[in-house]
């Protein structure tokens, strides 16, 4: 019955599950407008271009991950697996979104990328993403690290990760450590893996991102790159690790911390979990002030990061109750009518009111107490004649009688 499944590496979410994704993107959302942050949203496919130019073309999401596809016109599509290229595509796009900088964009939604499904690895997942642009101070990382931090505290998952981070330095930096990793890499090429290999002409760097137990083996008599930092880059490295820590942010610097994404430079930084004897980012994100630039010219400083949803989900324990509701119930066929009504007269005044179409009392009573209805309005024969409810409370147990026009305010 394979075509009754999902795709493999994609989900249903329903139930306490759904819930919980609510929750998290409800989270997000509140601690973006406490930071100011704009909500932007882009399309869910691009043109392929917007991330083969930009995410790097020996990047694993581009060599190995996208989902790219011909549509009739014959475009070359690319569903997004990820936000960032989508924002500053949209920026360049929309003119008027760049004309008074700072700005901050905070998104969510769906990205898709071709990966090994298993434990918080899906091929469709969400992320929750913020950018800033325009903004240089060290000030400006450090308030996006706060930011993600708070959200982790939020869910009650900042005791199960760590935050690594690190600074790949300025152009400067980035062309000296590329040049010695060069050197160091091509003289154990023929120890290195396939990837790698390939990894070693285009971007060197990117070799230090590779999960290959060969290459591994290599990384830790590798140049580092703390000796190749210009005394800006260094300078300003240190002022974050020193406001991180006026903030009493812990943190570990990781110089192994390269990104799997081309467009990085500065600081980048990862909040990570331990999973099965491996190690999972759950948060990550970091400085990339030549993206911009790359689509149109324009030099604008950027920063941000993103949050797998499902990843998020996996860690977060907290249980998340449905909102509760009012169920509007009949006692016979012959107050249907009148019950419908009333839920309707309900819902207008802004209660979330559940009605049955077409159930015995007994099995709409059944129904409220198992869906953690709060109160339940029973309609019967007296209480049409009267005009007035019997209302349940589901709490107390407590029966009392309320005017049908006093029912909203009542209720409310
Ligand atoms: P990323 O590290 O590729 O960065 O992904 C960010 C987060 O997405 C990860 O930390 C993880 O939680 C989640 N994630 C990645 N792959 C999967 C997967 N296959 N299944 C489930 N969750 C996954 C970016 O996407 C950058 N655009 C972040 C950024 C924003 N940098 C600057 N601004």
């Amino acid at each position: 019955m394979h075509k009754f499944q999902p795709v493999r590496g994609t989900k249903d979410l329903f139930a306490a599950e759904i819930l919980l994704f609510d929750f998290i993107i409800k989270t997000a959302s509140k601690a973006a407008q406490t930071y100011n942050f704009e909500k932007l949203q882009t399309p869910i496919f691009e043109f392929s271009e917007v991330f083969e130019r930009n995410l790097g073309e020996t990047s694993d999401i581009v060599t190995k991950e996208v989902y790219r596809f011909k549509d009739r016109s014959d475009n070359n599509l690319t569903l997004r697996p990820e936000f960032t290229a989508a924002i500053v595509r949209a920026l360049v796009s929309n003119s008027e979104l760049l004309q008074v900088l700072p700005k901050k964009f905070f998104s969510y939604g769906p990205v898709f990328r071709y990966d090994r499904p298993q434990k918080g690895r899906a091929r469709q997942f969400h992320q929750i993403n913020f950018e800033i642009f325009g903004a240089e101070n060290a000030i400006c990382d450090v308030e996006a690290i706060i930011l993600a931090n708070s959200i982790l505290q939020s869910l009650g998952v900042d005791k199960k990760i760590t935050l690594q981070i690190n600074s790949l330095g300025d152009l400067e930096t980035k062309k000296a450590y590329e040049t010695a990793l060069f050197n160091y890499f091509n003289q154990k090429k023929s120890s290195l893996s396939a990837d790698s290999i390939n990894r070693l002409e285009k971007n060197p760097l990117r070799i230090l991102d590779s999960k290959s137990p060969q290459d591994i083996e290599m990384f830790d008599s590798a140049p580092k790159i703390s000796d190749f930092y210009s005394s800006q880059a260094k300078k300003r490295f240190t002022e974050i690790l020193q406001i991180l820590t006026t903030f009493s942010l812990d943190f570990v610097v990781n110089e192994r911390l390269v990104r799997g994404l081309d467009y990085y430079s500065s600081t980048v930084f990862e909040f990570i979990y331990a999973h099965e004897g491996a190690q999972n980012a759950l948060l990550a994100g970091g400085r990339y002030d030549g993206l911009v630039e790359k689509f149109c010219g324009k030099k604008v400083p950027a920063f941000g990061f993103a949050a797998g949803i499902e990843r998020l989900m996996l860690l977060c324990d907290l249980e998340i109750k449905a909102h509760k509701k009012i169920a509007v119930i009949y006692v016979s066929e012959n107050e249907r009518f009148v019950a419908f009504e009333i839920s309707q007269m309900l819902r207008k005044s802004g209660l979330d009111v559940d009605f049955a179409f077409d159930e015995s009392f007994k099995k709409q009573m059944k129904k409220a107490s198992q869906a953690g209805v709060s109160f339940a309005v029973i309609i019967g024969e007296e209480e049409v004649k009267n005009k007035i409810a019997a209302v349940k409370n589901f709490f107390s147990g407590e029966e009392q009688k309320i005017a049908f026009e006093k029912l909203s305010e009542w209720l409310a």
